[in-house]
């Protein structure tokens, strides 16, 4: 996923305003080239503007379907309880290496048919711009995309890398960089935000164990909590829109970036009381997290089952924890108590 440009000035905050722009893609456009430090092609369909937006949504979407994503339960469920095993065994581990990017991995693994990837895509790390060094560098990803795309021209896998790049848009087969926009998006947009969810989730419970103990004893809010941890973790804050649409032009002004708020929209009191309380029963949660309009995220149903399977998993297990040690990066004021990144978190029963 595109990273939000520090150069911003102007961003638009509240519930309200947000959905009201985040419809207007003529005025707030998402024909955009984000990441120019590490790539120089589009991802896809994030970073172009209706009507070509509509085609790739269209040709995408059979792939991200509720029935789809639901067959997979079984092993996602499989793999979080062997994981969630594996990672309590009162030796110190990171929740994030050792135990929320193996679970989101293994998962991908399944959905997208490739499980001879999941020890690669694992070595990445949490974000793949940075899997080769501190500095970020998009090697690692595109050695990655070019060989499965070279394997998908020339093999009849059935995998997803096959199907996509056989896509058709307009009549016409995808070209290798349309092929590495939108499977860089299908590897990169579904890794840190999953991850961070399931660390948010381990990382508030081993704080409030008499909320653990409350969910347990009411099961009927699992759904509830999933959506409160997704509005207050808020795993993608802000992402850019233009105002001058980039395709084509030479002279850009530098001014032309605007940030989409998305986390200001899920603390607006106007719309969610005591916003920075966690209430895992709070009644209607119109969060903005997996943004709104053309563009809402097409992986919502991956995100949001893996997260139930996950949580129903450790709660099953009848396992309790505390954190033993934690590094936490948190948001600037107003968002104060939201945390950012989870650097350092270890849990002990
Ligand atoms: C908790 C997990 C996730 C969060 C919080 C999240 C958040 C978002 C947000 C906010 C957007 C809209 C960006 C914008 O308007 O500029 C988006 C778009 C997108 N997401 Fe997600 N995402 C998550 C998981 C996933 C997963 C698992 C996948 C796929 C494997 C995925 C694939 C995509 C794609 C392809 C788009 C682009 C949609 C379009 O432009 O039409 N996301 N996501």
């Amino acid at each position: 996923m595109s990273v939000y440009n520090p150069e911003t000035k102007n961003i638009i905050t509240g519930h309200k305003a947000l959905r009201e722009a985040l419809r207007n893609t003529e005025t707030y456009s998402s024909d955009l080239q984000g990441d120019a430090d590490v790539r120089d092609y589009r991802q896809l369909p994030l970073e172009v503007d209706p009507p070509r937006h509509h085609l790739y949504r269209a040709a995408l979407a059979p792939f991200f379907v509720k029935p789809k994503i639901e067959q997979f339960i079984p092993q996602f469920q499989a793999n979080s309880e062997k994981l969630i095993a594996q990672y309590f065994t009162g030796e110190t581990k990171e929740v994030v290496s050792e135990l929320a990017l193996l679970v989101v991995m293994e998962n991908l693994g399944v959905i997208f048919n490739r499980p001879q990837d999941v020890v690669e895509w694992i070595s990445w790390g949490a974000d793949v711009w940075t899997a080769e060094s501190e500095t970020r560098d998009g090697g690692v990803l595109h050695r990655y995309l070019d060989r499965i795309y070279e394997e998908a021209l020339t093999k009849k896998n059935d995998d997803i890398w096959h199907e996509i790049a056989h896509l058709e848009i307009n009549g016409e087969q995808i070209s290798a960089l349309e092929f590495r926009g939108i499977a860089g998006v299908m590897l990169a947009g579904g890794r840190d935000t999953v991850v961070k969810l399931l660390t948010g989730m381990l990382w508030y419970f081993g704080h409030h164990p008499e909320d653990l103990a409350w969910l347990r004893n009411n099961p009927e809010h699992l759904n509830s909590s999933i959506q409160e941890f997704l509005r207050f973790l808020s795993p993608l804050p802000i992402m850019n829109r233009t105002t001058v649409p980039e395709s084509g032009k030479t002279n850009l002004p530098p001014e032309r970036y605007v940030g989409m708020s998305f986390i200001s929209g899920n603390f607006d009191e106007s719309v969610f009381e005591n916003p920075f309380e966690i209430k895992l029963d709070r009644p209607k949660n119109p969060h903005l997290s997996f943004g709104f309009g053309p563009h809402t995220c097409l992986g919502i149903h991956i995100a949001d089952i893996e997260a139930k399977v996950f949580l129903q998993c450790l709660l099953n297990s009848n396992l309790n924890w505390k954190v033993a040690k934690e590094e936490i990066r948190y948001h600037e004021e107003p968002y104060r108590p939201v945390p950012d990144t989870f650097e350092t978190l270890q849990l002990v029963l």
